[in-house]
């Protein structure tokens, strides 16, 4: 009996103190949060966050990237589902990785094994996952607009992993997150993107991503990439058929792959042709301003849109991205999931 209640006494102690370390562990992303929200409930589109969003997810994920392997139990008890019905290493992993970071339960679905390919309606998906009651709903489809549907549609927070040629938010705030990580500010920068700007949807988050930040942005692509309208769509990014031209007093340099399951290879003679005339070596590098960086949102196809000697350079921040892609990824699942103002998303179940 003695025994029993010494065993008490000291196993409440040791949980109440592992309880308490939990809790610490837990508030210091929140002491950084402050608690803030986000102005929206999804994050479908970089034009529906605000600045002040934008500035709340990189403060976080600034914190979440100190505290490296850190677990926390932010989000226990709640389910991220991965739905992914296109291919994905970096995104998927990462945005798996950091619901199981921040403690909640992970499911991954992928295009073969869904009920779509079998018929169902997006709808009909949608309202299954919802009568599972998903906490977030992390989307990649080949189709723009999607991720906008089931946002209507369900209880639980979308995040848009990439729809069709549409946007990539996820990865336009961590390509803006790495180079602000690299240069405190770049208000006045000049971002040059290289390559398929006309299927790529991580340029379609780039373009609204960059002049929030008071980046000034280029393009060097063929003319076959650039549509008809993109000059009165952007205004404000400079277009250029000449890679050399528009690398001259560049600071970021950003190479896209050509996006062949889009039908990005039909704009061109063939890859190798853009290879020569596009894609970006050590000596056409050099002609950035010093102290330049490269990036790419991969998979890179290395000696197409970059030489394969480019990509082990210090000046080459590739695998910083794929890092802060999962501080930014564990930054938006909490924010999204875990509102300290409660307000709840209003949805159309029908
Ligand atoms: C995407 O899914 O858009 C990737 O992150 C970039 C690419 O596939 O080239």
């Amino acid at each position: 009996m003695v025994i029993q209640r010494i065993f008490m006494v000291l196993f409440g102690a040791i949980s109440y103190s592992t309880d308490q370390m939990v809790e610490h562990i837990n508030n210091l992303p929140r002491e950084v949060r402050k608690n803030r929200d986000l102005s929206v409930f999804d994050v479908v589109s970089i034009d529906d966050l605000s600045n002040d969003d934008i500035h709340l997810i990189f403060d976080v994920a600034k914190k979440f990237k100190e505290l490296g392997n850190e677990k926390f139990s932010l989000l226990k008890g709640m389910t991220v589902f991965c739905v992914f019905f296109e291919g994905s290493t970096r995104t998927r992993a990462s945005f798996e990785l950091a619901g199981k970071k921040l403690g909640a339960d992970t499911i991954n679905i992928t295009s073969n094994g869904t009920s779509i390919s079998k018929g169902e309606t997006l709808h009909d998906t949608a309202q299954t996952l919802n009568a599972m009651r998903a906490n977030i709903i992390v989307v990649r489809t080949e189709y723009s607009g999607i991720p906008q549907f089931l946002a209507k549609h369900v209880g639980a927070a979308v995040i848009n992993a990439g729809d069709g040629m549409h946007e990539h938010p996820s990865q336009g705030l961590l390509d803006a997150f790495t180079m602000i990580e690299h240069y405190g500010d770049i208000a006045g920068k000049t971002v040059l993107v290289v390559g398929d700007i006309s299927h790529s949807r991580v340029f379609g988050s780039l373009v609204r991503i960059l002049p929030r930040l008071r980046a000034s942005m280029r393009v060097a692509a063929p003319k076959t990439f650039v549509r008809n309208g993109f000059r009165e769509a952007f205004p404000h990014v400079q277009v250029f058929q000449n890679v050399e031209e528009a690398l001259l007093g560049t600071d970021i340099v950003i190479a896209l792959r050509v996006q062949e399951e889009r039908g990005g290879g039909k704009g061109l003679p063939t890859l190798r042709e853009f290879s020569k005339t596009f894609g970006i070596n050590e000596r056409r590098f050099a002609l950035a301003n010093v102290g330049a960086i490269f990036m790419h949102p991969g998979p890179v196809m290395r000696d197409i849109e970059v030489h394969n000697a480019l990509m082990t350079k210090g000046t080459t921040k590739i695998l910083n991205q794929v890092e802060n892609g999962l501080a930014v990824r564990t930054a938006l699942e909490w924010l999204v999931a875990d509102r300290t103002d409660k307000k709840v998303k209003l949805y159309d179940s029908i």
